[in-house]
């Protein structure tokens, strides 16, 4: 008999004393760590060891939307015990990105990143350090021609490789997303060092097979980032090892090219390429004592520029072959478009855009749907910040969620579906929203976007110019939920391309 005369059964109260331990637990904790006394932004509980992660599953676009709509357009949450500010809708994240720009500009230590950059490159880096060498390959690259037409040479040259591989594979069921990668791909082995690779040749197939899957892991295996120690597990449950193989396999590569083009400037051969370039300014900084062109970080940038340079585009390609295989009467006003403006001999040029006006409007509306970075890449606070009313402490990770921006009912109504008009005036001229942010915002704006708008419109025009894609008889139709990796990457699907 218990003092208040109750008899309670042991069998239940052991339950229960867990339960209310249990609840005290995770009480003290939410209290640790969300803080109170310093105002963060508003967010879900947060539980021990694993913070928020039983809210977010899989997939976290939408739930991310639903804590939006219950928390407001700036909320908290933990992954793990790390500390997370999430920014939803345009205003929040221009009013982070550009006019809070110097503040918001850092890059949080991300375990898989460092895992692929080894620290180096532009993408993982921040302070000064970041800001020098992204100036100089900004500048290096527009020698190269980014956002001049020089680049268009390039970029056709490669098309012109890429029509008839796609020509072979007519009247076939065919999974596009390898053969635009290749492609792809070799635009940016042409600008790095200068030389292009056959499409059949199996070390420039493995590579790629190899740079999937590290992209891939990079944007699948939260946990391990969570819990980095989870690597010294027996076996490769989280592939950890088989990532490290891969990149240094990718790193022995990349060391070979260096050291082919340290040869051939040593023997007056020099190519004009990106590597060239880069050793030269090695070369020029070689005598200062404290100096951030080094060959680690040449190798680092190669590969970010080959990942980056390659996964963005070609995925959105993809997806745009998906909506217009989708969207027949959509397709074929592209193509009356382009027969009228360019006719079916000569390639589309970037001078040919301003004719082109409903394709642009389709490239646009392919990039808001189909939201390929929907997460961005996440950015760190530089310093202690009050942001619309909320205090955000140094160091903490900041995620801009474009998904939030794209899917937004308020600035595209019918967001899920694809409607090129969003992007035309009255007279069916584009209008260039500001909203339309795929390449995110502010000073950590992806490097590559003017070398990425003219791939996109080069490569779209002329595989409507050339080619017919249906849905495959026999075949699902496309899913258009991508999978959620880093970048949100088509499922596999099969499309019917037919030749004119
Ligand atoms: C449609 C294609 C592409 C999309 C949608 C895309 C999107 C993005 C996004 C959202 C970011 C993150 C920006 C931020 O941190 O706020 C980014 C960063 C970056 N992108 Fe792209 N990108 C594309 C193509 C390219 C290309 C072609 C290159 C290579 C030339 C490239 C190189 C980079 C680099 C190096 C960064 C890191 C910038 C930094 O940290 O300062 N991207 N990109």
């Amino acid at each position: 008999m218990t003092p208040f005369g109750l008899d309670l059964d042991i069998s239940v109260s052991i339950p229960l004393i867990w339960l209310s331990s249990l609840i005290v637990l995770i009480l003290c904790y939410n209290y640790l760590v969300k803080e109170p006394w310093i105002n963060l932004p508003p967010g879900p509980p947060a539980l021990p060891l694993i913070g928020s992660l039983p809210f977010l599953g899989l997939d976290i676009r939408e739930p991310l939307r639903r804590m939006s709509s219950r928390y407001g357009d700036v909320f908290t949450i933990y992954l793990g015990s790390k500390r997370v500010v999430v920014l939803n809708g345009y205003d929040v994240i221009k009013e982070a990105f550009v006019i809070n720009e110097r503040v918001f500009s850092g890059r949080p230590p991300i375990y898989l990143l460092r895992q692929i950059t080894d620290g180096y490159g532009i993408t993982s880096t921040h302070g000064s350090f970041w800001s020098e060498q992204r100036s100089h390959v900004m500048r290096v690259l527009h020698d190269f021609g980014f956002g001049r037409p020089e680049l268009e040479e390039r970029i056709l040259d490669e098309i012109r490789f890429f029509v008839p591989e796609l020509r072979k594979q007519i009247n076939e069921p065919l999974d596009p997303q390898l053969v635009i990668q290749k492609s792809v791909a070799n635009t940016m082995a042409r600008i790095t060092f200068g030389k292009r690779m056959n499409y059949n040749n199996p070390a420039f197939v493995n590579y790629l097979r190899m740079m999937n899957r590290s992209i891939e892991l990079l944007g699948n295996n939260g946990i391990i980032t969570l819990f980095p120690f989870l690597r010294y597990l027996p076996g490769d449950l989280f592939r950890i090892k088989r990532l490290r193989q891969d990149i240094q396999y990718l790193n022995s590569e990349y060391e070979r090219l260096i050291e082919e083009h340290k040869l051939a400037v040593m023997y007056g051969q020099e190519s004009a390429d990106f590597i060239t370039v880069y050793l030269n300014k090695i070369n020029e900084e070689k005598d200062k004592q404290m100096t951030s062109f080094t060959e680690k970080q040449l190798r680092g940038i190669i590969m970010e520029l080959f990942a980056a340079g390659s996964e963005g585009t070609s995925t959105t390609l993809t997806w745009a072959i998906i909506y217009m295989s989708l969207n027949q009467d959509i397709q074929s006003r592209c193509r009356a478009e382009i027969d009228a403006a360019i006719g079916r001999d000569e390639i589309p040029r970037m001078q040919h855009r301003p004719q082109l006006s409903f394709t642009e409007a389709c490239i646009m509306e392919t990039q808001r749907l189909a939201d390929v970075v929907p997460l961005g890449i996440p950015h760190a606070a530089t310093e202690d910040v009050s942001f619309r009313g909320y205090f955000i402490p140094k160091s903490t990770m900041i995620l801009p969620n474009l998904y939030s921006v794209h899917m937004d009912p308020k600035l595209w109504p019918e967001p899920d579906h694809f409607k090129p008009e969003r992007f035309l005036d009255d007279d069916g001229k584009v209008i260039r929203r500001a909203e339309l942010i795929p390449f995110s915002v502010g000073g950590r704006l992806c490097l590559g976007e003017s070398l990425a708008k003219m791939e996109l419109f080069l490569y779209f025009s002329v595989m409507i110019q050339n080619f017919q894609f249906h849905l495959a008889p026999g075949y699902p139709v496309p899913d258009t939920q991508g999978k959620l990796a880093l970048t949100n990457i088509p499922k596999p699907f099969h499309v019917l391309i037919e030749s004119r």
